[in-house]
């Protein structure tokens, strides 16, 4: 049984839409990420798969999309994403109710691996392209988010954590933030993040150990598509 994490697997086979523009490396990136999941993962495994699952607006244009994620081994966990039209952070239950045993959604809400909670939002950070008060309203509400997550598994007896963002933790040039703050006020062991994809955005936030907190960044063509192990 194992830990693993992937994020922006940006899947089109219903939206039509090619991932070609990123770079050479994206060419027919969904077999690679399948090639590479089925030779790692187990059954009896989870992965968190970590937002922007799917270019579909639409939750009946993401189907083809959650069925190749539903194919794969283990038990899947998914993020919001920035580009994840679909969820409704307000009806993640009627998501959850859905996909029963299939697929699993966080949001406002934590799941368990082994004596862990794995917590999470969608997150947010600053990239030059809102205004201040649209910025601090979506910091605002996500760290409400993040909050109640991590409440909800404290009021459960949970005393370990792994914290899941969609975004990076930090803006550019920043050394903290709400949401590292949080992760170190909860004890957080790993803060685990996608979003940036693109090699000239893979520096954006923090990689590796900053306050004894382990940073990852899991953005599936930093990971060469290939599902990071979370937990030894
Ligand atoms: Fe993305
Ligand atoms: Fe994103």
């Amino acid at each position: 049984m194992a830990l693993y994490a992937i994020g922006d697997l940006h899947l089109s086979f219903s939206a039509g839409k090619s991932m070609d523009m990123f770079g050479r490396e994206w060419k027919n990136h969904e077999r690679r990420i399948e090639k590479n999941w089925r030779k790692k993962i187990r059954e009896q495994d989870t992965v968190v798969i970590t937002g922007d699952h799917s270019w579909g607006k639409k939750l009946q244009d993401c189907e083809e999309d959650f069925a190749f994620i539903e194919s794969l081994p283990g038990r899947k966990i998914l993020l919001r994403g920035n580009h994840d039209m679909f969820w409704d952070a307000k009806k993640t239950q009627k998501l959850n109710d859905l996909y029963q045993g299939r697929l699993y959604f966080l949001q406002n809400n934590y799941f368990v691996y082994e004596d862990y909670a794995l917590v999470g939002t969608k997150g947010y950070c600053y990239e030059g392209k809102d205004t201040m008060e649209h910025y601090e309203k979506i910091m605002a509400r996500e760290m409400g988010r993040l909050k109640e997550s991590f409440e909800a598994a404290v009021s459960d007896g949970y005393k370990k954590f792994l914290m899941f963002l969609h975004y990076p933790p930090t803006s550019i040039g920043e050394r903290r933030s709400g949401f590292t703050m949080m992760a170190e006020y909860y004890g957080a062991e790993q803060v685990i993040y996608s979003h940036c994809h693109g090699r000239d955005r893979w520096q954006d936030s923090f990689i590796g150990k900053v306050n004894g907190i382990e940073y990852r960044l899991v953005s599936s063509d930093y990971l060469r598509f290939n599902p990071e192990r979370i937990l030894k």
